[in-house]
C-alpha cells in the first residue's frame, strides 16, 4: 500500500521577497535566451510550489467524485473540498460557507447573477448601471439579461484619468436602478475603484451589488462583510491559483431567493419527472461534476497568501507602482494610459508613433512579457480614443530590478521601433 505524501509546506510564511520567488518555479525560466521578467499579472499570474503540488497530489493520491460516494476516496475528496470552501470563506471574511459558491471564474459567476438573480428579478424599464472601466465579463451578461428582460443597461462615465466619477454616478442612481455591477479595480489601467462609496451609494436607491474583483483578490485587502456588497466575483488563476476555477459569494438572503441557473447532477435533492427539488445552498449553484483540482488548488493559492504580511505585500507592489511611474515619466515618447490617484501596480501606457503589438514583440525578444491591446475592456480604450495600450502588470513577487528591467528594456528597442 502507498503512503501519502508528505504534507506540502511553503518557505516563506512572512514577506520575503527571495523566499517568495523561489516558491514560484516558472520564474526561475529564461526565455528567448534572456532571464525571463513577468509582468503579465493582470492577464494571470504565476503559481507557487503550494498550488502545483496540491494539484498533483490531488490527481495521484485522492483522484475520486465528491458529494457522491461512500468508499474512502469520495469522502477524503469531499472532505478536501469542503475545507477548501471554508479557506476561500476565511479569505473573503464572508458570514458563511454557503455563501461560496465555486465556478468556472468570474466570468461564469457574473453570468450566474445575471441569468439567476437579474433574469428573475428585472423587468422592462428596470436599470443595471456598469462603468465605463468594466472589464467586458461585466458588460456583456448584463447586455444579454437586458435583452431578455427589456430592463437598460446604463453607464458611469470616467474621468481622463480614468477614475470613475462619483457625482455622475450618483446621478444616474434612482428607484429604477436594480444592479450595480463595477469592478473592484479596473484591469485595464489599474484604477482602484472606491468600492465601498459605490455600494453605500447604491445601496441608499435600493439596487444590490456585484463586485467584479477578478483584478483585485490578491492586491487589495479583501472583507465582503466589511464592504458590505451583495456579490463578489473573482479567479483562480488571477490569484496565483489554476485557471477554470473561480468563486462567486453571495448575501445568503439574495441567493437563497435565487433559482439554479444551471441543472443537473448534485444541484438536486430529488428528482422524479413530475417535479425537481434543488438543494441547499452552495450545492443548488453547482450543478455536475466540479473543478476538484482546481478548488484545492485554489485554497492552496489563498492558504499560500494569507500566510504572507498582506500589509507587506501591498507597500511592496506599491513600490513597485511608484518605482514604474518613475521609470515611465522619463521616457519623453511615453504616454501613461490611466493616472487615478488611488491605484494598483498596473502600468498601461502607449508611446507616439508605436503600435502596442510591435513593442509587445520586440520586449518579448528580452525575455520580457507583458500585454498589448485591448485587454478585454474594449469601451475604455475608446473612451480615451485608443485602440490599445502597452500593460505591464505586477504582483507579490516582482521586483524593482524587474521594474527597472522592464523600462531599460523599452529604452533599448525604441530606437528600432522609431526608426
Ligand atoms: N482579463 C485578463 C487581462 O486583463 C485576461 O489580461
Amino acid at each position: 500500500m502507498s503512503s501519502a505524501p508528505s504534507e506540502i509546506t511553503s518557505a516563506s510564511t512572512t514577506f520575503d521577497i527571495a523566499a517568495i520567488r523561489r516558491d514560484f518555479p516558472l520564474l526561475d525560466r529564461s526565455v528567448n535566451g534572456k532571464p525571463l521578467v513577468y509582468a503579465d499579472n493582470a492577464a494571470t499570474t504565476q503559481k507557487p510550489n503550494v498550488v502545483i503540488e496540491r494539484i498533483k497530489r490531488y490527481y495521484e493520491y485522492e483522484n475520486s467524485n465528491i458529494h457522491r460516494g461512500v468508499h474512502t476516496l469520495s469522502e477524503d475528496a469531499t472532505e478536501a473540498y469542503e475545507i477548501a470552501r471554508s479557506c476561500v470563506k476565511q479569505f473573503l471574511n464572508a458570514a458563511h460557507e454557503s455563501e461560496v459558491i465555486f465556478t468556472s471564474g468570474t466570468t461564469e459567476s457574473i453570468n450566474l447573477v445575471a441569468q439567476s438573480y437579474a433574469r428573475t428579478n428585472l423587468v422592462a424599464g428596470d436599470e443595471i448601471l456598469v462603468s465605463e472601466l468594466e472589464h467586458h465579463a461585466n458588460i456583456v451578461p448584463w447586455q444579454m439579461v437586458c435583452q431578455q428582460t427589456g430592463a437598460i443597461l446604463k453607464v458611469a462615465p470616467i474621468n481622463d484619468a480614468g477614475e470613475i466619477i462619483l457625482e455622475a454616478f450618483a446621478e444616474l442612481l434612482s428607484a429604477r436602478t436594480r444592479i450595480v455591477a463595477v469592478g473592484h479595480i479596473s484591469n485595464a489601467l489599474g484604477t482602484v475603484n472606491p468600492v465601498e462609496r459605490i455600494i453605500e451609494l447604491a445601496h441608499e436607491v435600493g439596487a444590490v451589488v456585484l463586485i467584479d474583483g477578478a483584478q483585485a483578490s490578491i492586491h487589495t485587502p479583501m472583507d465582503v462583510q466589511a464592504l458590505d456588497c451583495d456579490f463578489y466575483a473573482f479567479s483562480g488563476h488571477k490569484a496565483l491559483g489554476p485557471t477554470g476555477v473561480g468563486v462567486l459569494y453571495g448575501r445568503a438572503s439574495l441567493l437563497e431567493a435565487m433559482p439554479p441557473w444551471q441543472g443537473g447532477g448534485d444541484m438536486i435533492k430529488v428528482v422524479t419527472f413530475e417535479h425537481t427539488e434543488y438543494n441547499t445552498l452552495p450545492y443548488k449553484f453547482e450543478a455536475g461534476t466540479p473543478n476538484i483540482a482546481g478548488g484545492l488548488g485554489l485554497a492552496a493559492a489563498l492558504e499560500y497568501f494569507m500566510a504572507l504580511d498582506i500589509t507587506a505585500v501591498m507597500a511592496h507592489e506599491h513600490a513597485l507602482l511608484n518605482c514604474a511611474i518613475a521609470r515611465a515619466a522619463s521616457i519623453p515618447q511615453l504616454q501613461l494610459v490611466g493616472t487615478a490617484a488611488d491605484k494598483a501596480a498596473v502600468v498601461s501606457f502607449n508611446i507616439e508613433g508605436v503600435h502596442p503589438h510591435d513593442l509587445g514583440t520586440l520586449l518579448d525578444q528580452q525575455g520580457i512579457a507583458i500585454r498589448t491591446g485591448h485587454h478585454c475592456a474594449m469601451p475604455v480604450m475608446s473612451r480615451l480614443g485608443l485602440s490599445g495600450t502597452a500593460r505591464a502588470s505586477f504582483a507579490l513577487y516582482n521586483t524593482e530590478d524587474e521594474v527597472h528591467a522592464v523600462f531599460d528594456a523599452i529604452e533599448k528597442v525604441l530606437p528600432m521601433l522609431l526608426d
